[in-house]
């Protein structure tokens, strides 16, 4: 890992640098010993705390050990033949209903419009594959590309008919292009919707594993009775009774890494290799200019500059052209700036360097 003795920075997993807050984190070791000694709550405690948090009815949740254990189980009940995804996006939206057999219609995001979803488009290849399910995350892993409410309203109405919408709202908290981006009370009262939220994305504690869907209250019992008991740890259940006395801290935390996706995005645009793409998550996906090996560039990053970032070859619909970055304070993206200028200066010598700003128009 490089030099020895300098810190590590993580810009490949999406954390809320801001929150918990040093202090929940200090609460929290103080009363580790008897949250782990004892058995938690049953699901139906804790979600009724949770659905008070939330302004939710309880009856229309369901609590699982991180969303991706939901996206798991709504495969087995209710994805039967062909589900369409917009694509890039979070590899368990593809992976896992292929892993049981069934058709994965890929609608492809392009490069060229940004990675915006055009959701006319979306909707006539649904229609034209005749996929019974159709999945939207708002905003998508790894682009952070977002549709208004409004627009997402409508793609749910337009689909009436198959047998499941789902809205991934996993990155929906990091959201300032409007105040009230969320569809899950708009889920609770139609009949084939659901919406899927991960707190170990929003608060920042992925290990935590804390996943619940929002749904009419048929389907999230129907949810509910299949998830195992006790599925939930202690230490979940601790964090959601904690919240309740948080609320103010988790708001500033969204504020201020609004405030350091504007000021990074600002920052990472600057750099000649990179091409930003606007994002309403808390990540940022560059594209690396022709000629620029993306693989390279995060090992020098992680060898030399112990900074460690997200290259996406392994996603459907990327290649190693393309990098994630999750955002962070400015302290840590001037040590990432500095690393990549390092590595530009390694790879472009002087008379190449000198050529490529000669080519460059006016
Ligand atoms: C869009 C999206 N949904 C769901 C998940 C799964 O989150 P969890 O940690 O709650 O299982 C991820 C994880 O990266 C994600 O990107």
């Amino acid at each position: 890992m490089g030099e020895q003795g300098r810190r590590l920075v993580d810009f490949c997993i999406p954390c809320n640098p801001y929150f918990p807050t040093p202090e929940m984190f200090a609460e929290l070791a103080d009363n580790l010993e008897h949250v782990l000694r004892f058995y938690p709550s049953d699901s139906a405690t804790i979600a009724g705390e949770l659905a008070r948090l939330l302004g939710l009815n309880p009856a229309t949740l369901a609590m699982a050990n991180g969303s991706t254990e939901l996206i798991t189980w709504m495969d087995h009940l209710w994805f039967r033949e062909s589900v369409a995804i917009p694509v890039p996006t979070f590899g368990r939206w593809t992976d896992q209903p292929m892993e049981t057999g069934k058709r994965v219609d890929m609608f492809p995001l392009r490069e060229l419009d940004r990675f915006a979803l055009d959701l006319d488009e979306y909707v006539a290849f649904i229609r034209a594959r005749r996929s019974r399910v159709a999945v939207l995350v708002n905003p998508n892993n790894p682009d952070g590309g977002y549709l208004p409410r409004r627009d997402v309203l409508r793609f749910m109405d337009e689909l009436v008919d198959l047998d499941l919408v789902v809205v991934d709202e996993s990155f929906i908290d990091f959201v300032d292009a409007e105040r009230d981006p969320s569809v899950a009370t708009d889920a609770a009262i139609r009949s084939n919707v659901v919406v899927l939220k991960s707190l170990g994305k929003n608060f920042g504690l992925h290990g935590v594993r804390f996943g619940y869907l929002v749904a009419n209250p048929g389907l999230a019992a129907r949810m509910r009775r299949t998830l195992p008991k006790w599925n939930l740890n202690s230490l979940a259940e601790t964090v959601v009774f904690m919240l309740r006395d948080h609320g103010l801290e988790y708001r500033e935390s969204l504020r201020l890494l609004a405030r350091d996706r504007y000021a990074m995005g600002t920052q990472l645009a600057r750099l000649p290799d990179f091409t930003v793409f606007p994002s309403q998550g808390n990540f940022l996906l560059v594209k690396l200019a022709p000629g620029v090996d993306g693989t390279e560039l995060r090992d020098h990053l992680i060898n030399r500059h112990q900074v460690f970032i997200r290259e996406c070859g392994n996603k459907l619909g990327m290649s190693n052209q393309f990098l994630r970055f999750v955002v962070r304070p400015q302290a840590d993206v001037a040590r990432l700036v500095e690393g990549v200028q390092a590595f530009g200066r390694q790879q472009w010598p002087d008379e190449l360097a000198r050529r490529r700003h000669a080519d460059r128009p006016a």
